[in-house]
Parts: C-alpha cells; structure tokens; sequence
C-alpha cells in the first residue's frame, strides 16, 4: 500500500507564538493517535524550521520547508539552500508551488534544478504540478501537467524518483474555495501515474504518492481520499487551524 501523506503548507502565515501554538497541537494529536498508513508533514515558514524539528523529534511528526534555492551555497542574499536544511533535519521541500511559479518566475527548468538539488541531499520533494483556469477551459490540463513532469522531473532515474511526491494542485483550486471536484482529481491523478508507468515501470508508479491540493479542508477531504489514486493532500488554509487540520487527517486515516 502506498503511504498516504496529509501535508500543511503554511505558506507565509504565523507569528513564532502561534506557530508554536499550532506545532504543539499536532505533536500533542499525533503523539497521541496511531497513525497506522498515514505520514502528517507540516511545512512552516523556514523560520520556523527549527522550533518544528525539535518538537517533531519525539514524534513521527514530519517537517518541510516550503522553498530552497537551486544554488548549493555562496553570494545569494535571503536564500535557504539544500545542505542548510538537511543540516537541520528537514526532511521535505515544496518545490514548484504555482505561488513561486507566479510571483517568482519559477520555470521548469529552476524548478528541475531544485528537484535535483533537494535529493542531493536527502530531501524529498514535495513536487507541485497543475494548470491554470484558462488551461482547463481550453481543455490543456493533461498536457500541461505533462510538460511540467516532464521538464521537472522525468529527468531523474528510477531510484532518485522514488523519492519524489507529486502533489496536483489546479491552480483555480488554491485559495479561491473552489475545490476540484472527487472525479476531476481522481482524473488527472491517474492519469499522472499512468505517465509515471509509462516513464519508469509499473511497480514505480503504483509506489509514488500523488497528493491533491486546493481547496481542501474538513468538508471534503474524506471524499476527495477516497479516490483510488489521491493519496491524500497538501492543505494550504485548513493547515492553519489545528482542529481544522486534525480532522483532514483523521479522515484519510479512518
Ligand atoms: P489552499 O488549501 O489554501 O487552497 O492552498 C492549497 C495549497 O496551495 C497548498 O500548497
């Protein structure tokens, strides 16, 4: 069985008191429930790492950071590269969330470079893929997504893609309360594993975990997991709230 994964992107959200309050609510949901299938990943601002993997060190809570530069280290003001986060234990990286791919000029290529640098040192990517409105109506979204797999990650062997998490987040779901509907996820996740198959093998594809964002909270959630190939999600606002969040993972844990 694949492991199904509930992650929270906090994106820029939290002063340092309530981002202790809300790790300490997880660690204290997680420390207690036994979580048998199911691996709870919280992203925080990199600020916020350490205070993360000090209190998920006790737990089988998982820590990520939300964005690393394609640069190892050197003359990058403001950047947080690969070796820094391995150094504290951070274990995921987001990498090409459409809010980079936006107000960052992230492109394909960058975001390969990230991809490439994360597994260098031992950091998963959560790798982000989806299409904009637009796309969809135009009804683009299946090549679309295949370009960015295709430009960001199919570069990789067998073995260093075995690392990777796909999340599909439509870029018209995230924020907007619009949640993609159980069928159109269901959809473009198979289709992403059957090019995943189709790239590697079918062991490799069955393996990968695809996570659906955008829109998804407590409402939803349990529909949207139940689906063959949605192996759970990547929550941006119901991250934000611990009982919120709790109960997005209880569901896909039930
Ligand atoms: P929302 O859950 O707020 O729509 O955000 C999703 C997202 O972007 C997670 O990375």
């Amino acid at each position: 069985m694949r492991t199904q994964i509930v992650a929270g992107n906090w994106k820029m959200n939290k002063t340092f008191e309530e981002a202790d309050d809300l790790i300490n609510d997880i660690v204290d949901f997680v420390k207690n429930h036994n979580l048998e299938n199911t691996a709870v990943i919280i992203c925080p601002p990199s600020v916020y790492l350490e205070l993360a993997t000090d209190f998920a060190n006790e737990t089988n809570l998982h820590v990520g950071a939300q964005n690393l530069s394609n640069y190892e280290s050197g003359a990058y003001t403001g950047e947080i590269s690969a070796p820094m986060l391995e150094s504290m234990e951070v274990g995921y990286c987001i990498i090409g969330h459409s809010e980079r791919r936006k107000y960052f000029n992230e492109t394909n290529e960058m975001i390969a470079e990230k991809v490439n640098m994360a597994l260098k040192y031992n950091i998963s990517p959560i790798f982000c893929c989806g299409e904009l409105l637009p796309e969809r109506e135009k009804g683009n979204h299946f090549d679309i997504v295949k370009k960015q797999l295709e430009e960001s990650v199919f570069h990789l062997n067998k073995t260093d893609f075995g690392n990777i998490i796909i999340a599909y987040e439509p870029v018209w779901a995230i924020g907007t309360g619009v949640t993609a509907t159980s069928d159109q996820a269901q959809e473009m996740h198979y289709y992403i594993r059957s090019l995943i198959k189709e790239k590697y093998d079918e062991e490799t594809g069955e393996s990968t975990t695809i996570l659906y964002g955008g829109s998804c909270n407590s409402k939803n959630a349990k529909e949207l997991f139940a689906n063959p190939d949605v192996d759970g999600g990547l929550i941006g606002g119901a991250s934000l709230k611990s009982d919120e969040f709790i109960k997005i993972i209880q569901s896909i844990d039930d």
